[in-house]
C-alpha cells in the first residue's frame, strides 16, 4: 500500500491511461477522483475502480475550462480534505495536415492538452505544495520529437514539457515532485477519437493497436516513477530510439519520422 490514503486526481480518467492510473494508484491504497466530460462514462469508470474497492469520486469536468479545473481542486479538498498528487492526463489528438487543418481545432487540442495541465495545476498546486506532493505530466514522445500531420498534438505536448519543466525548477526547494511522463505508442481510444481537419473523428486507428504497450503497462511504471520521485520517463523501445536519435541526429530523423508515418493507414501525406 505504498499510496495509503493519499489523495489523487487522475483527469481524463474514463478510458485507457488515465482509468488504468486511477486503478492502479486506487489498489495502492489512494483515494482517487477522476473526471471526463461523459457522464456514463464516468459512471461506468467508478464502478469499475469500486469493484476493486477503490475509494473514488466522479466529477463530470471539462480539462480546457478554468471553471472546470477550479470546480475539481475544490470538490477533491471538500470530499477528501487534501490534495497530495496531480496526473494531468486527459488528452486528446489530431491527424490532418496543417495547411487544410482549421485553428479551431488547433486551440481544442491546446485547450485540453495544455491549458488542462495549466489550470489543474494553478488550482492544486497550493495542496500539493502543502502535503509535498507530485504533479504529473502524461506527455508523450511528441514532446521531444514532432510527427507530421500531428502539428497541434505536437505543439500541446512540447508546451506541456516546458510548462513542467519551469514550474519543476521553480518548486524544486519546496519539496514538490513534477514529473513529466512520455508514453509511446499504447493502446487506447485515442486515435480513434482523434480529431481530423474539419474536427470530426477520425473514427478508427490507423495503427494497429495490438502491437503497442497496454495502458496498464504505462500505468505501472507512472507509479514507480512516482514513488522514486522521478523528474522524466521515457517509455517503449521505439520511443526511447526517438528521443535519443533526435537529440544527435535531427535532420536525418527529419527523413525517418516522415516516411514512417507515410506508411500509416490513410495517411494524409505520401
Ligand atoms: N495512447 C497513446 O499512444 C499515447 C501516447 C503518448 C501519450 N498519450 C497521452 O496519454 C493521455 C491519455 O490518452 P489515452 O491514450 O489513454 O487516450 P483515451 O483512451 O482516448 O483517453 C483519453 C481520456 O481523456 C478524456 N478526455 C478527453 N478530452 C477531455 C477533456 N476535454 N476534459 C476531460 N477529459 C477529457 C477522455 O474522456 P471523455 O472523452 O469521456 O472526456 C478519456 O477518459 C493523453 O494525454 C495522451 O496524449 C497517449
Amino acid at each position: 500500500m505504498k499510496f495509503k490514503d493519499k489523495v489523487v486526481i487522475v483527469t481524463g480518467a474514463t478510458s485507457g491511461i488515465g482509468e488504468a492510473c486511477a486503478m492502479i494508484f486506487g489498489k495502492e491504497g489512494a483515494k482517487v477522483a477522476i473526471t471526463g466530460r461523459n457522464q456514463v462514462k464516468l459512471d461506468n469508470s467508478l464502478v469499475t475502480l469500486q469493484r476493486e474497492g477503490v475509494e473514488c469520486l466522479g466529477i463530470l469536468a471539462d480539462a480546457g475550462s478554468e471553471d472546470d479545473n477550479r470546480m475539481m481542486a475544490e470538490k477533491v479538498q471538500t470530499h477528501f480534505g487534501k490534495i497530495d498528487i496531480l496526473v494531468n492526463n486527459a488528452g486528446i489528438s489530431m491527424r490532418a495536415l496543417f495547411e487544410e487543418l482549421d485553428t479551431e481545432i488547433f486551440h481544442k487540442v491546446m485547450d485540453t492538452n495544455f491549458w488542462g495541465t495549466v489550470y489543474a495545476t494553478k488550482y492544486c498546486l497550493p495542496q500539493i505544495i502543502k502535503n509535498k506532493g507530485s504533479i504529473i505530466g502524461v506527455s508523450s514522445i511528441n514532446g521531444y520529437r514532432g510527427t507530421p500531420a500531428r502539428t497541434a498534438y505536437t505543439a500541446s505536448k512540447y508546451a506541456m514539457n516546458g510548462f513542467l519543466e519551469s514550474l519543476r525548477t521553480e518548486v524544486m526547494k519546496r519539496d514538490v515532485h513534477v514529473l513529466v511522463a512520455c508514453p509511446g505508442f499504447t493502446a487506447s481510444n485515442i486515435r480513434n477519437n482523434a480529431l481530423t481537419a474539419d474536427g470530426s473523428s477520425q473514427g478508427e486507428s490507423p495503427r494497429n493497436e495490438n502491437d503497442m504497450m497496454s495502458a496498464e503497462e504505462v500505468a505501472q511504471h507512472i507509479l514507480k516513477a512516482t514513488v522514486k520521485r522521478r523528474r522524466d520517463l521515457v517509455l517503449t523501445r521505439e520511443g526511447k530510439l526517438a528521443v535519443f536519435l533526435n537529440k544527435w541526429i535531427p535532420g536525418i530523423m527529419d527523413g525517418i519520422v516522415y516516411n514512417h508515418m507515410a506508411k500509416e493507414k490513410d495517411s494524409p501525406f505520401k
